[in-house]
Formats: C-alpha cells, structure tokens, sequence
C-alpha cells in the first residue's frame, strides 16, 4: 500500500536496525482516517474468503482489526496477554515469546469466542519473528476453525516470520513489506 510506505517514509523512526517506531499514526497516536483506509484494503484483499471473524492479540492489533472488520463486517476477537499460567478448561491458549519484549506470556482467548465454523482471518500491527502470529494461528487450530490467512500492517521481512509461513502456505498479506532498514534507511520489497 503506497500511501502506508509514504507514511512510514514521512513518519517512522528506525531506532538501531530493527525496531521501527510509528507511534504517531499506528501504536500510540491512532490515526483512525488512515487506519480506516487500510482497513479498507485488508477487506480488498479479502474479499470473497466468507471471513466470519477478524481474530487478533491486545493490544496494538486491536485498532488495525477492528477497522478492517468495519468493512468486512465481522466481529473481533482478540486473544489476551497473561502473565501466569493461571488458565481455566473454558480457554485456548498458547506460550509466546517476544524478543522485541524480551519476555514470555500466555496468550488466552474464551473458547466461547472461536468456534469450529468459523473462518478466520488474523490481523495484526506488526510482523517480525512470527511469534505472536504462530501463538494466533495454534489457537486457531485448537478451535478446529478454518484460518483464511493473515493480514498484517507492516512486516519486517528481514526477521524471517512472514517468510517462513508463507513456506508452509498461510497466505500473508503486508501493506507494507520492509526488507532492510539497515543506517536507518528503509527499503521496501514489492
Ligand atoms: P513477533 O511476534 O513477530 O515474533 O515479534 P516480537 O515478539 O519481536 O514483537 C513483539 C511486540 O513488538 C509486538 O507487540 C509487535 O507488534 C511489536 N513490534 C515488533 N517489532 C516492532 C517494531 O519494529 N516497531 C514497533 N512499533 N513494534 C514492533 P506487542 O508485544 O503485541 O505489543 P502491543 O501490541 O501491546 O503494543
């Protein structure tokens, strides 16, 4: 999506060589005319999949969900962040490790909100390593519900998580793919 590129060029900050800061439209400051076009076009993308359900992780997901679902009209779901391993029989979860956190957490989601019908589609802010989509989609497979794929904001294709599911045939879809951010210079694949 050329407008996200522009906006990331006009906007991010590359801190080092792999952390990308876009607080001011996306992670802190929510420019919601802009979130709202690019959830215009994850529905674009999907179109015609009979998505029954946006799925996603609190709590920057949440926003790029839910503008997709308004087009898309669909609900959110959103998995939950838990420190403990606390979790009752009424839950899926799933053990993710963030190294942009440096931490590890359980994500949970009621299994009264992902039924075995449904078709999935997981959206989320940011991709790197893949961790927190591969927490989604094992929940997913725990509800036996059908995943159409993954719709992502901005993928950092140098970490190696978006490859590495399209190699095992999850359709990922990123409106904005960067392949380098190497002396702070963004460069995007196409
Ligand atoms: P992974 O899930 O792809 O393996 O990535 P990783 O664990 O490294 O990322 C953990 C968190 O950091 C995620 O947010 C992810 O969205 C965010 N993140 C990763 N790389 C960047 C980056 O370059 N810039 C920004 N702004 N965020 C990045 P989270 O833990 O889910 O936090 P939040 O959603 O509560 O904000």
């Amino acid at each position: 999506m050329i407008a996200l590129e522009e906006k990331i060029l006009k906007e991010g900050k590359v801190i080092g060589s792999d952390v990308l800061k876009v607080g001011g439209f996306l992670n802190q400051r929510i420019d919601v005319e802009f979130l709202m076009e690019m959830g215009k076009e994850i529905a674009r993308l999907f179109e015609g999949e009979k998505i029954t359900k946006i799925f996603t992780i609190e709590s920057s997901g949440i926003a790029i969900a839910m503008a997709a679902a308004v087009y898309m009209k669909v609900p959110v779901v959103f998995a939950k962040k838990n420190k403990s391993a606390n979790v009752g029989d009424d839950v899926y979860t799933s053990r993710v490790h963030s190294f942009t956190h440096g931490n590890t957490y359980d994500a949970v989601v009621s299994k009264e909100y992902l039924k075995s019908g449904d078709r999935i589609l997981i959206v989320d802010d940011f991709l790197a390593r893949g961790n927190a989509l591969k927490g989604l989609i094992d929940m997913v497979n725990q509800a036996g519900a059908h995943l159409t794929g993954a719709a992502i904001a901005i993928e950092k294709g140098f970490q190696g998580g978006g490859d590495e599911l399209r190699k095992k045939g999850l359709r990922v879809e990123s409106l904005a793919l960067i392949d380098s951010m190497n002396g702070g210079k963004i460069i995007f694949r196409h």
